[in-house]
């Protein structure tokens, strides 16, 4: 038989689910929606997630999927295994309380050997310890017991994905694939079975039977309907029908390795696998992380991206790559998946630019912290220790850019281990020592010297040459700087932004050869520009000429920022008008605030309408237009000064079309079109008279959608989940069923629709939380009625007070307490008490923190008899402290002497029962 394309085995798949009724469902991104929890996809199931937990309606209750999954917990294995990728696809069908056991494995073992081609007589299971009924059904099926073993929680529970969810006992599909895979003893110690650790049992289909859910806590609860979840790697049953040794030769990533192969020059081969199955693995991961808007950043899920290219950048030196060499593959890569991924070639562009400057990034530091690395290697072996310093790891992550985990990666190859702690100690520390240190620094630097000035060419570049004018250490000038010390370098030419004017200062390097200098901040003396940082390699010595480096995507954020800064003043000033006033902004790569002079808050309206005038100039795409201009020259412009800056003779003018001018001094883009979007986080006020709006631009808005989206998607499933355990069938008109956007749409709308989405999206979040809070608040009461009509109609509570009766001639007394009842409840119990029996009479009474009620009803007959129930409630109302009274069948009153409750209570009947015992007329 023909080997199968892994496309081929997929299509087998899902065809044949499809064909048992399963709707295909599209794989989802791997940027989970709704699951703060979770960094990535993990499953095909997380998609899924509420479907097993009932918070939301179910469209179909049988699903089939090809899943993206992202898996980075054991990642210093990849490469090295033969069977771990970070990056995977995972087919799965799954059941939303329509089948169960015996259906799921039906499936499992007809699709494996009468679809796939799985020889039935190779296939062995297992099946959770106590799992009786499994083993029971795949005997039936024709799997001897001799092939099923049973294993534990570690191996056989799976789940939930993330802190909560869906979860249960499992039993999983293995091929054997030969004693010859087995280990040295496995062919004769008779144990070796699934679970044993060599490579003779190949697991590829996993059926979880869902039936609990997990609580944050780790509480297990049934589940409302049991489930079943799924999943089989495809590139492992890939591996098992092609018959090779690794998930690297099967056929779509033995391409990409040709791709690395010809790139490199160098034949794959048992020397160099691990460098090719490690750039292999992670050049796709990080194109679908990209691909779903996950993009590399300093923590969160971004980190991981960030981990991941670095660990390919220093893996791929060891295929003789020293400059970019991931993102040269991009479209061939794309070229393979285009057709499940469409998504992916759309981007194709953007993929390369971010991958080319996060690999640029690294590159500009691998070298030395590799040469580094050597050398603590050899301090800490030659000190005769076996452990590498978490602060010297510390250095190697600040200085160098070297993530913790590579670098136990590299030290574990010379046979040290890590101080995991230490390091998140340093770690900790250094997030204390903020940017403000550098600042302290900058008053004093320059008191007497005889200063050259500095000429800014970072308008048109972010890379220049310029010559070292000062340097300082310690806060003094020095002619010499040397490796390791923090100080500062002033140029007679740099491309550095000093801060000013709300932009915070640019990061980057200085280098003169091997000799580096990792700049952390850039500030501005008089006309001095000084770059505050830390001498990586080498040494610097005033005179020297340097190439001096901006972090280029970080400079095109805060240009981002900045832009969008003016259309933001232009906005304000048109809409709200003239007297608005800037009164302080800061830009950054993250975000931008504006402080302005306007009385009062900002309507919903008027937020709606800045927003849109902002991405309405984005779209209209000015150019920016920037001129040097004498004051008085300027001042006729109309542009806009801010309040309490200082201008020089001459200033510069920024124009943006008849959206906006200003003096400033700021970087910005060149066309209003480039910054893409505007969004407006937050309105404030940052003190009597003065607004503020937070906003953000480009890239960010993404991110911000993304996140907001993620947090309404958990609030109304939390809710769901709560109205039905709460309310059950009868809460669901309170459902919320909107169509939450995911990460990916929301990214690719965006990115089709521009700014238009922008309004979309808020009106959309905004739709949302309202009717998460309207929602809420219905259920509360909703809650509220059906506990009391639970408690009147409660048949227990019935037989109890019923239990209390006190015979007398005439009828029976009941009577009880509770705890938390309105009058209301108090009365519906009481009528359905007295639509049991004849001639009853009722007291009941209720006491709350605050207050007690006392109802006293009877059946029609009593009142013939003597009872008047208003006045037994009057002389109950007195003991309580409080007031009451009513009709002769029925009165309510209540006090706040609650302590007296049951004493008024026992008094009431004590009352009655003389009555109704004819002693008393
Ligand atoms: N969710 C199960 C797994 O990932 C099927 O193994």
């Amino acid at each position: 038989m023909k080997p199968k394309s892994i496309s081929e085995i997929r299509e087998i798949f899902l065809n044949y689910f499809k064909d048992k009724s399963h709707s295909f469902v599209p794989s989802s991104s791997l940027l989970p929606a709704g699951d703060p929890t979770l960094l990535f996809t993990t499953a095909g199931m997380v998609q899924f997630k509420p479907f097993f937990t009932g918070a939301v309606e179910l469209p179909y209750t049988r699903a089939t999927s090809c899943q993206k999954c992202l898996r980075t917990n054991d990642l210093e294995i990849v490469g090295r295994s033969e069977r771990h990728c970070t990056f995977f696809e995972m087919l799965g069908n799954f059941s939303f309380g329509d089948y169960f056991k015996e259906e799921a494995i039906e499936y499992a073992l007809d699709c494996s050997v009468n679809h796939l081609g799985f020889d039935k007589e190779k296939i062995w299971v297992t099946v959770y310890t106590d799992d009786d009924e499994a083993e029971k059904i795949w005997l039936d099926k024709g799997i001897p017991k001799e092939r099923i073993t049973r294993l534990g929680k570690k191996d056989n529970f799976w789940g939930p994905a993330g802190d909560s969810g869906a979860c249960g006992p499992c039993s999983e599909l293995y091929l054997d694939r030969g004693v010859e895979k087995g280990g040295p003893d496995c062919a004769t110690s008779g144990t070796c079975k699934p679970g044993c650790d060599c490579d003779r049992f190949l697991e590829f289909w996993n059926i979880v039977f869902n039936q609990f859910n997990q609580d944050t806590e780790g509480n297990l609860h049934p589940l409302k309907q049991t489930g079943i979840d799924t999943g089989s790697g495809l590139e492992r049953v890939g591996l098992l029908l092609q018959g090779v040794d690794s998930v690297y030769d099967t056929d779509e990533l033995r391409k990409i390795i040709s791709f690395f192969e010809e790139l490199s020059g160098i034949q794959y081969s048992s020397e160099n696998n691990v460098a090719f199955r490690v750039v292999t693995d992670h050049i796709r991961s990080v194109l679908f992380s990209i691909g779903d808007g996950i993009y590399p950043d300093r923590t969160g899920r971004g980190y991981v991206i960030r981990r991941l290219i670095r660990r390919a950048s220093l893996f791929g030196r060891k295929l003789n790559f020293r400059e970019p060499f991931l993102y040269k593959l991009v479209d061939k890569v794309i070229g393979i998946y285009q057709v499940r991924y469409p998504e992916l070639a759309k981007n194709s562009a953007s993929l390369k630019k971010t991958i080319l400057a996060e690999e640029e990034l690294f590159l500009k530091t691998l070298e030395l912290g590799l040469e580094k690395i050597e050398v603590l290697v050899q301090k800490t072996k030659a000190s005769g220790k076996n452990i590498f310093s978490g602060a010297d790891a510390f250095l190697l992550y600040g200085t160098y850019g070297f993530p913790a985990e590579m670098t136990e990666e590299i030290v574990a190859e010379h046979d040290l281990s890590f101080d995991k702690k230490g390091f998140q100690e340093e770690l900790e520390n250094d997030r204390q020592f903020s940017r403000e240190s550098w600042k302290v620094h900058k008053v004093s630097l320059m008191t007497g010297l005889d200063v050259e000035k500095t000429e800014f060419l970072g308008y048109s570049s972010i890379f220049e040459k310029g010559n070292i004018t000062h340097l300082f250490y310690d806060n003094k000038p020095t002619s010499v700087l040397k490796e390791g010390q923090k100080g500062a370098v002033a140029l007679n030419k740099t491309p550095f932004y000093p801060e000013g004017g709300g932009q915070v200062g640019d990061t980057g390097f200085l280098r003169f050869g091997k000799n580096v200098f990792k700049v952390l901040d850039t500030q501005k003396e008089n006309d001095v520009i000084i770059h505050f940082g830390e001498v990586l390699n080498g040494e610097f010595s005033t005179g020297q000429e340097l190439e001096a480096e901006v972090e280029p995507l970080r400079r095109e954020r805060l240009r981002f920022h900045h832009s969008g800064t003016h259309l933001l003043n232009g906005a304000l000033r048109n809409l709200l008008g003239d007297h608005v006033l800037q009164k302080g902004s800061v830009v950054s790569p993250e975000y931008l605030r504006f402080d302005f002079s306007h009385p009062s808050a900002l309507t919903h309206e008027e937020i709606r309408k800045i927003e849109s005038w902002v991405n309405e100039s984005i779209r209209k795409d000015f150019a920016v237009e920037t001129k040097e201009l004498a004051i008085d020259e300027a001042k006729k412009t109309g542009a806009v000064a801010t309040f309490g800056e200082k201008y020089g003779d001459k200033v510069r003018v920024v124009q943006m079309g008849d959206a906006s001018v200003e003096f400033c001094g700021g970087t910005h883009v060149t066309h209003t079109g480039e910054i893409g979007y505007f969004f407006i986080k937050k309105e404030s006020s940052p003190g009597a008279g003065n607004r503020r709006i937070e906003g953000v631009c480009g890239p960010a808005v993404i991110e911000t959608f993304q996140n907001r989206f993620a947090e309404l998607t958990e609030a109304v499933q939390n809710l769901n989940l709560k109205i039905k355990s709460e309310l059950g069938d009868e809460g669901k008109n309170l459902w919320i069923t909107s169509e939450i956007p995911g990460p990916t749409e929301i990214r690719e709308k965006l990115e089709k629709e521009g700014a238009s989405a922008v309004t979309f999206f808020r009106d959309l979040s905004e739709t949302i939380a309202l009717k998460i809070e309207e929602n809420t608040s219905l259920f509360l009461k909703a809650k509220k009625s059906f506990e009391s009509r639970d408690f009147e109609n409660n048949s227990s509570v019935i037989e109890s007070v019923f239990a209390s009766a006190i015979q007398t001639s005439a009828g029976k007394i009941l009577s009880a307490t509770f705890e938390d009842k309105d009058p209301s409840s108090l009365k519906g119990l009481s009528d359905n008490l007295k639509v049991r029996e004849k001639n009853l009479l009722v007291i009941l009474g209720s006491k709350s923190s605050e207050s007690a009620s006392v109802v006293i009803t009877c059946s029609p007959e009593l009142t013939s008899k003597g009872i008047h129930c208003g006045n037994l409630v009057k002389a109950a109302c007195t003991t309580l402290g409080g007031k009451g009274g009513g009709k002769p069948d029925m009165a309510q009153g209540g006090g706040k002497e609650i302590q007296n409750l049951d004493s008024a209570i026992i008094s009431a009947v004590n009352e009655a029962k003389q009555i109704l015992s004819g002693e008393r007329v």
